[in-house]
């Protein structure tokens, strides 16, 4: 089974972790609700939206906010980056050009997508959640109190809760990492994390994401 990923898309994660995403999305059953919070320019975007049943939908929620962290004048940021040389630096420019990371984000999935996706320009905090999601991938703020907020905001019963940057920069990413152990506890769920991979997995502990992956534990 073959998989639709991009990697041209400008961003940080490996083809390895993007497989994994695409895949995942491919399990969702027909119908499903994803939510994806933290798209920077589309990169773990396009692997969950190829790769879903055309009847689930897919909302994005990014502040897409040009930060010190996330400066399109950033040459470092520039050159950290995996994806296609020349798209990477359309996107930087675009997102320049109108102080928001939503324009590279737009130019790197193209118009035919982002019509058919519900994308909200705000945090994950000021985002008002009026249903549950079928599948979270969480990769917005990585701080130890944000990601906490976004699981508890988002994890229902039955939800698949999928994150990124788990492992490697320890240091770096500590608060993230203790986040995910506190909840895997307080949630009492699965925690899946694959080998040469970044990605963070809480599987839950009834319905289609138990039978799928967590039962064969
Ligand atoms: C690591 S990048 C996401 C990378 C993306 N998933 C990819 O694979 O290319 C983090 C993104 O989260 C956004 N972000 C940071 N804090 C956020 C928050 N509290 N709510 C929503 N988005 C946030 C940033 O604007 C940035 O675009």
């Amino acid at each position: 089974m073959t998989y639709n990923i991009d990697s041209s898309i400008p961003g940080w994660m490996s083809e390895r972790d993007l497989g994994i995403l695409a895949k995942i999305s491919s399990l969702c059953p027909e119908y499903s609700s994803m939510l994806e919070v933290g798209a920077f320019l589309g990169r773990s975007t396009y692997p969950i939206y190829a790769n879903k049943s055309k009847a689930s939908t897919l909302t994005v929620v990014d502040t897409f906010e040009p930060t010190a962290e996330y400066n399109p004048d950033s040459v470092r940021l520039a050159t950290k980056m995996h994806g296609d040389p020349d798209k990477i630096e359309q996107a930087l420019s675009a997102s320049r050009a109108s102080m928001s990371w939503q324009a590279g984000f737009e130019l790197c999935l193209g118009e035919k997508i982002c019509s058919k996706l519900d994308i909200h320009a705000c945090s994950s905090q000021d985002y008002v959640k009026t249903t549950d999601f079928d599948l979270v991938f969480i990769d917005g703020g990585h701080d130890q109190e944000t990601v906490q907020h976004d699981i508890d905001k988002f994890i229902s019963p039955t939800n698949l809760l999928i994150g990124d940057d788990f492992g490697m920069k320890y240091r770096r990413f500590k608060g993230l990492i203790n986040a995910v152990a506190i909840s895997k506890l307080k949630h009492n769920r699965t925690l899946l994390c694959p080998a040469d991979s970044r990605l963070w997995i809480l599987v839950p502990n009834s319905g289609h994401w138990y039978h799928t992956l967590g039962n064969l534990l």
